[in-house]
């Protein structure tokens, strides 16, 4: 195969003033210079580092190859769904659905998460945790039936065949040959990408700067919200598994959303499935709670459409199950005790992230 394209690339440099037609994609990959950008990573003060893998270090040509390519539908079966079908910029990367509607609108079933601070994830990506990286997680949705339903073979003759993406690829990771554009060098540019993903100029973070100041309300719901004024207000217990900076405690369990009365009996097993652990049935990750107000609707199945309802499921102290934290319990919150709350959830909403020009499609 190789063989016959360069053939025809050595007779359209011969011809190629006269013949306009012939593009990059078939000239010699390595006549491109491979001089890459490297592109740090700025952490957040209060952030731990992210760790950045040694065999896929960070580049601005990375970057922009792997942001190309989460726009792009070339990776799904008919040229129709991309990354960003489901994970759109300005929703925080979510899709504003309970679940997401992939190849031919089949249904999935789960929520899509936000991407926001996803490089930070080091315990598990997906509701489950049950991918390791994210150049691994990239894999997932192309070949998945109800996301993007191709074949990765597909999905790399593809961009093997495509007139930009062999030279950005040489760019990006100075491979040689077309047939090194494949899953792992597509993994590694669209986990580049995703690294960018830094949310951390909410409100919230502004008060903790210095620069602003909480209103009451807010303040009030911040202290509800981390059990910082017991006996004068009441403890939300949400600080326990939503822990700041990322509001996301990184950890799986069962928030109570169902009454369970035999884990052997769950609809969707969540981190059970993965460890196989019955124990572990009806657990799932505690989400980031950062630009809750754009990720609407709530759990992985999406069955809240409000965070006021988010507010009484806890608030009612959640369902059976053997397995549920104790910490859902009853909590006896006022009116004003959930308004506050939801006050303060919204100090974490990152109006720069999600207009982050750097984000949107290229
Ligand atoms: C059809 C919709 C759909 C498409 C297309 C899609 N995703 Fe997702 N994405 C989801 C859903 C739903 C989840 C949560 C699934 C789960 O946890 O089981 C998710 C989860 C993720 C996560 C995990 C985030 C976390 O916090 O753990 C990452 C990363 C991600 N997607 C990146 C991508 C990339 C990159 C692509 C393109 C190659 C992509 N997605 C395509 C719907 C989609
Ligand atoms: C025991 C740990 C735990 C406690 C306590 C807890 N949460 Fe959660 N939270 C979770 C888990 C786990 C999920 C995801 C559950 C699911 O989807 O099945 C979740 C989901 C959410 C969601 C939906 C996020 C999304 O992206 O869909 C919001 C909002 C939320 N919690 C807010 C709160 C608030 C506010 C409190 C305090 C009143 C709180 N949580 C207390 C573990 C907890």
């Amino acid at each position: 195969m190789s063989g016959a394209r360069y053939g025809i690339g050595a007779i359209c440099v011969m011809w190629g003033v006269l013949l306009a037609g012939c593009h990059d994609g078939l000239k010699d990959l390595e006549d491109i210079p491979f001089e890459p950008t490297p592109y740090a990573i700025k952490d957040p003060a209060d952030f731990t580092p992210m760790l950045i893998p040694e065999d896929n270090p960070m580049t601005a040509e990375g970057v922009a190859l792997g942001r190309m390519l989460f726009y792009d539908p070339i990776l799904s079966r008919d040229s129709t769904v991309s990354c960003a079908t489901c994970h759109h910029a300005d929703k925080a990367f979510t899709d504003g659905l309970p679940v997401s509607a992939g190849f031919g609108g089949r249904l999935g079933k789960r929520s899509a998460l936000s991407l926001q601070n996803v490089g930070y994830f080091n315990t598990g990506l997906f509701w489950d945790g049950r991918s390791a990286t994210l150049e691994e997680q990239s894999l997932h949705p192309v070949a998945d039936s109800v996301e993007m339903a191709s074949s990765w073979p597909e999905a790399e003759r593809k961009l093997r065949d495509h007139a930009e993406y062999p030279a950005l690829f040489r760019k990006a990771f100075g491979i040689a040959k077309v047939e090194e554009i494949n899953r792992t060098t597509v993994g590694k540019a669209l986990a580049q990408f995703e690294r960018t993903l830094i949310s951390a100029d909410s409100r919230y973070d502004k008060v903790m700067r210095g620069a602003v100041r909480f209103t009451e309300s807010e303040r009030r719901g911040r202290q509800i919200f981390f059990d910082a004024e017991p006996g004068v207000l009441p403890t939300g217990e949400c600080g326990h598994c939503h822990q700041p900076p990322m509001f996301s405690g990184l950890e799986y369990f069962n928030n109570g959303i169902d009454e369970i009365r035999d884990l052997t009996k769950v609809k969707d097993k969540g981190r059970g499935a993965v460890t196989g652990s019955v124990f572990d049935n009806g657990k799932f990750r505690s989400p980031s709670l950062r630009n809750i107000a754009l990720t609407a609707p709530y759990m992985h199945d999406g069955r809240f459409q409000t965070l006021r309802q988010v507010i009484d499921h806890y608030n009612e102290g959640g369902h059976y199950a053997e397995n549920a934290s104790p910490n859902v319990r009853l909590l006896h919150f006022s009116e004003r005790d959930k308004a506050d709350l939801t006050a303060f959830l919204l100090t974490l909403t990152d109006t720069a992230f999600v207009r982050d020009p750097r984000f949107i499609h290229p």
